[in-house]
């Protein structure tokens, strides 16, 4: 299992209106937290995000929680 780049090491904290969306994992997008398709050929895929609601969401910046796009605290061990 190849290791995701830390794109930063903290939470994207942003408030998203309703729609579907593709988080970045493997951290070298250029515009994180979402896919920008440099992904290719890493052996990552971005995870695609439904929200059915506007919400506020702490998107991982550092690749590494164990809750997939969601910030889980792990950056704080990094
Ligand atoms: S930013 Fe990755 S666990 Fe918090």
């Amino acid at each position: 299992m190849p290791t995701p780049t830390i794109a930063q090491k903290s939470p994207y904290v942003q408030k998203m209106a309703a729609g579907t969306y593709w988080w970045c994992s493997c951290g070298q997008s250029k515009g994180q937290p979402f896919c920008d398709g440099s992904h290719k050929g890493t052996g990552f895929a971005p995870q695609k995000v439904v929200l059915t609601e506007e919400k506020t969401v702490a998107w991982c910046g550092c690749k590494h929680s164990a809750n997939g796009c969601n910030c889980d605290g792990t950056h704080k061990q990094l």
